[in-house]
C-alpha cells in the first residue's frame, strides 16, 4: 500500500532531502495567520519552521525515526482517515505528498474537515516531464505516482483553490527532490541520493541500472552538455512545482 511504500523507499531520506529556504517562505506566506497548523505526510519535518505550532502526521515508521528530536510531535496516520476531531486545526499543508495517497479525494475531504485553509506543494506532470532526467529515464514517466499527481484543477473538485504559485528551483537547491539537482547531473549518479527520490526508488533496477549508465556515459562524452547546456545560463528553472492555497467548500 501506499503508505507503507516509504518504510522501503525512505530510509536514508534525512541525508539527502533539506529544506529549501525559499520554499519554506512561500508556504509560510500562504499559510498568512494560521496559528495551529497540521502538516500531512510529513516525513522527516522538513518545512515544520513553516508555522508556529505544527502538528505532525506521517504513515511511514522509518520516516518518522529519522525526526530530529527537536521536530513537531508526529502522529503515525494516513491523509485519508485524519485521527483528529473536526476543526482541530487552522490549516492543513503538505509537501509533495499528495500524488502518494491512495485515495485523494477522500485525503482532501478529511483536510477540509480538521480545517478551513489548506496549503500543499504538488507537481504539474506536463511540465516535470519535460525535466531533461526524464529523457534518460522515460519510463518514470509512467509509475502510479506520476499519474495520480494532483494538480490545483484537481484539489479544485474538493477544496476550493484561490491561489496557486510557482515554486522556482534555484541553481543551488538543497533539497533533493527529483529535479533539485537540474544544474548538477553529476548528482544524479549517486545511488543513494537516487534512493531518496521516489521516481528512483520506484522504478525497475534495469530501468535505473540503463538510464543511470547512459547519463554517466552522456556526461564523459559531453552530450550531455551539448544537449541540455544552455541550462548553464539559468539562475533558476520552472519544472511544473505548484504552491496551491486552498479553502474548505
Ligand atoms: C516525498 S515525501 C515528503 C515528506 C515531507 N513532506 C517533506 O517535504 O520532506 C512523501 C511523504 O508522504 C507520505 N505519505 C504517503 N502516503 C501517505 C498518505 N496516504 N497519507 C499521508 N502521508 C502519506 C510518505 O510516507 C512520505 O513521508
Amino acid at each position: 500500500m501506499g503508505s507503507a511504500r516509504y518504510d522501503t523507499i525512505g530510509r536514508n531520506y534525512s541525508q539527502f532531502r533539506r529544506t529549501e529556504p525559499n520554499w519554506e517562505a512561500q508556504i509560510r506566506d500562504a499559510l498568512g495567520g494560521a496559528q495551529n497548523v497540521l502538516n500531512v505526510g510529513a516525513g522527516t519535518g522538513s518545512y515544520e519552521g513553516a508555522a508556529r505550532s505544527i502538528t505532525s502526521l506521517e504513515p511511514s515508521r522509518v520516516m518518522i525515526d529519522q525526526r530530529s528530536e527537536g521536530a513537531a510531535p508526529c502522529v503515525q496516520g494516513v491523509a485519508e482517515a485524519l485521527p483528529f476531531a473536526s476543526d482541530t486545526f487552522d490549516a492543513t499543508m503538505g509537501v509533495l505528498t499528495m500524488h502518494h495517497w491512495p485515495d485523494r479525494v477522500a485525503g482532501l475531504r478529511e483536510a477540509a474537515r480538521v480545517a478551513p485553509h489548506h496549503v500543499y506543494t504538488v507537481y504539474e506532470t506536463a511540465s516535470a516531464h519535460t525535466f531533461w532526467l526524464t529523457d534518460y529515464f522515460p519510463e518514470t514517466r509512467l509509475l502510479s505516482t506520476e499519474k495520480q499527481a494532483p494538480n490545483a484543477d484537481s484539489i479544485d473538485e474538493v477544496l476550493r483553490v484561490v491561489d496557486e504559485q510557482v515554486l522556482w528551483v534555484e541553481r543551488g537547491c538543497v533539497e533533493g527532490f527529483a529535479a533539485a539537482s537540474w544544474a548538477r547531473p553529476h548528482d544524479y549518479l549517486n545511488p543513494e541520493m537516487q534512493n531518496a527520490i521516489s521516481l528512483f526508488a520506484l522504478s525497475e533496477p534495469e530501468v535505473r541500472e540503463r538510464g543511470t549508465a547512459q547519463l554517466r556515459a552522456d556526461l564523459e562524452s559531453g552530450a550531455w552538455h551539448d544537449r541540455y547546456g544552455e541550462l548553464a545560463e539559468l539562475e533558476r528553472a520552472d519544472f511544473g512545482y505548484r504552491l496551491v492555497v486552498a479553502e474548505r467548500r
